[in-house]
């Protein structure tokens, strides 16, 4: 049975990837466990797929035979392709009839520049879909037990981005503090020290809560808790790395309140 029978067995109406299309599409935050049947969908008929560094080889392993991948992502020491370059590529491949799936890590449009690339395709007259992923902001914290939410703690999550925390341009650290809600960061690593003294300066106490997920679904997944004081010097000396993602706020002690309860869980099915 050809992947694209399966998927006829499980959605029904698989959608076709026409010709001279672009699916832009997320491949979720790295195990294949968490890819939509949208994107296999892509994967299985896609003749390039045109992919970031966080997209893990497994999954770009299923693309249908044939298939050519292009990597248009960040490697280290290595001079990556722009912005415009890679949207550059993705309509002269879609003027080539080709169907292009543009894959990235987690969500296209959540600090993925999916949304630009669908504002350049759509002003250069390219069709295109786009088929959503799981964010690895919502996913690494669940499978490190931290709900985004929880009754009696948070109203509402903040995603945010480090990168340029260092710059005039980053956010107002102060203004998210004083929402008293639970940030989740991505691509905070470099800029974490500086982040967490801000949100201490806006007001957030220094004992509040806080973790990174490195990897999350990965096999080197690591998980580290912390408060916000400590959590960047706890990070240096643990040797944490990116991909990582950062939560701060009450709903962290979750995951020590769910630890505390396994060994009964474990009892039970034992
Ligand atoms: C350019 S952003 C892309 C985010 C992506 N579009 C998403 O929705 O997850 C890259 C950042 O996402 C986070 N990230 C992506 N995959 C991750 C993973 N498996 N574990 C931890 N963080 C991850 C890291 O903060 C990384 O620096």
């Amino acid at each position: 049975m050809t992947t694209l029978d399966l998927l006829r067995r499980l959605m029904g109406d698989v959608p076709v990837f026409e010709l001279g299309h672009v699916w832009l599409a997320g491949a979720g935050p790295g195990d294949p466990a968490h890819l939509t049947l949208d994107a296999v969908a892509g994967l299985a008929q896609a003749d390039v797929v045109v992919h970031d560094a966080l997209v893990d080889p497994r999954t770009l392993a299923m693309r249908r035979d044939g298939a050519v991948l292009e990597f248009a992502g960040k490697r280290g020491g290595k001079p990556s392709a722009t912005q415009a370059d890679i949207t550059r590529r993705l309509v002269e491949l879609a003027r080539q009839d080709k169907r292009v799936l543009r894959l990235k890590g987690g969500d296209p449009f959540v600090f993925g520049r999916g949304g630009e690339e669908a504002l350049t395709l759509a002003a250069q007259g390219i069709p295109f879909r786009v088929v959503p992923g799981i964010t690895s902001g919502l996913a690494g914290l669940a499978l490190a037990s931290i709900p985004a939410t929880i009754r009696g703690v948070n109203q509402a999550v903040i995603l945010a981005t480090g990168h340029g925390a260092d710059t005039e341009e980053g956010l107002d650290w102060a203004a998210l503090a004083a929402t008293g809600q639970p940030i989740i960061l991505y691509m905070a690593m470099k800029t974490l020290d500086r982040i967490a003294a801000a949100l201490v300066a806006g007001g957030l106490s220094p004992e509040t809560p806080a973790a990174i997920v490195v990897s999350a679904t990965l096999p080197g997944e690591r998980v580290l808790t912390s408060t916000l004081a400590d959590i960047a010097s706890d990070a240096e000396a643990a040797g944490l790395e990116p991909p990582a993602i950062v939560a701060i706020g009450g709903i962290v002690t979750v995951r020590e309140q769910l630890l505390a309860l396994m060994p009964r869980v474990l009892e039970a099915v034992s």
